[in-house]
């Protein structure tokens, strides 16, 4: 059978992506981050808007030139449709359409946030793919989500937060200790010296399977405004402890939601997906959940923070399915599932 070749186009906040893959294999995979927002402690959506504009040509002529294929090899184009910044998306949605009429090749509309899930479906030598049925924590800047994954097209929501992501409470955490954005990996580093123990922050546990983040960040604030009070020198002489503390926080909260998740669908495949799962001390305490039957699949490294492969490996389910997209379809900043 003729090998399917998807060519992915990712940008839906600040890193600029695009991807070739073969039959699920990832030939190229080619990301351009912003460091335009460092210095404005978050995502300013209009400088990345512009920063898509003038990086997507050079990207996605990378990694068609990385895959080392010819243009007319594509057989789809998969682009991230939504969830997103509506400015960011649009230039990714734009440059598709205008590739998929020159190309004429079809278009496949991509949901950023079920993407993120695929990510564990990319054929890759050292990468396990999970057991069909599976429970996928979804931790991004945007999203925080316990998904329940049926097969790769057939995702259901069984959890979400109700306020912050826990990729946020990481960013505006580390904000709040003077750390620039995005202040999740500098958390993680700081907190690899530092004692968890520390210092205590409340764990929300609200009914149900959803999570809430905005809580820790006031409790974080009166915890530095108190010890500031006492030392001018507070948050520099214990932000090793201060970021292990909160590390240790976010991850047990998101670890008890999940842990219930298992207990109420029976369901012991689990995996974790989304750029927080980058986070060291998230990966090695849902490797433990292993044993008794649980089994745990945690993605490669460069693909869970945003990337065009898991954008890619979407579209090549569809491109299987039929599911082609329209050039009339407008991005959606919000889309839920
Ligand atoms: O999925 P992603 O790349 O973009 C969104 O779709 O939001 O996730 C970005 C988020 C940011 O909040 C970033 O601080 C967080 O992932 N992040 C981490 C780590 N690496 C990235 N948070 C904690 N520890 C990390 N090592
Ligand atoms: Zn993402």
């Amino acid at each position: 059978m003729k090998p399917i070749t998807i060519l992915g186009i990712e940008s839906s906040c600040d890193e600029t992506s695009a991807a070739v893959l073969r039959d699920r294999r990832v030939l190229s995979n080619v990301i351009a981050n912003q460091e335009v927002h460092e210095a404005y402690g978050g995502v300013v959506p209009e400088l990345a808007s512009r920063a898509h504009q003038s990086n997507i040509l050079p990207v996605v002529d990378s990694a068609i030139a990385r895959a080392g294929i010819q243009k007319q090899e594509i057989d789809a184009i998969a682009y991230t449709t939504g969830p997103g910044l509506i400015g960011a998306l649009m230039v990714g949605s734009s440059f598709a359409k205008g590739l998929s009429i020159a190309l004429q090749r079809p278009l496949v509309e991509v949901h950023h946030m079920q993407a993120h899930v695929l990510a564990h479906f990319i054929n890759d030598d050292d990468q396990r793919m999970p057991e069909l049925p599976f429970l996928c924590l979804t931790v991004s800047g945007g999203h925080t989500q316990i998904v329940l994954v049926r097969s790769p097209l057939e995702q259901e929501v069984i959890g979400s937060t109700l306020d912050d992501a826990a990729g946020e409470a990481f960013d505006k955490s580390a904000k709040i200790l003077g750390l620039p954005y995005p202040g999740g990996p500098l958390v993680d580093q700081h907190a690899k010296d530092g004692d968890p123990e520390r210092f205590s922050f409340p764990i929300a546990d609200i009914s149900g399977l959803d999570y809430s983040f905005s809580g820790l960040k006031t409790a974080i604030l009166y915890k530095v405004r108190d010890g500031l009070k006492q030392d001018s020198n507070f948050v520099k002489a214990n932000l090793n402890d201060l970021c292990a503390s909160i590390q240790h926080t976010i991850v047990n909260t998101l670890l008890l939601k999940l842990k219930k998740a298992i207990e109420e669908t029976g369901i012991k495949h689990v995996a974790l997906a989304g750029g927080v799962s980058a986070n060291s001390l998230l990966r090695s305490r849902i490797l433990e959940l292993e044993g008794n039957g649980c089994k745990a699949y945690v993605p490669k490294f460069e693909f869970c923070t945003d990337n065009a492969a898991m954008i890619g490996i979407y579209g090549h389910y569809k491109f299987i399915q039929g599911s082609f997209g329209r050039l009339d379809t407008a991005p959606r900043a919000r889309w839920a599932f």
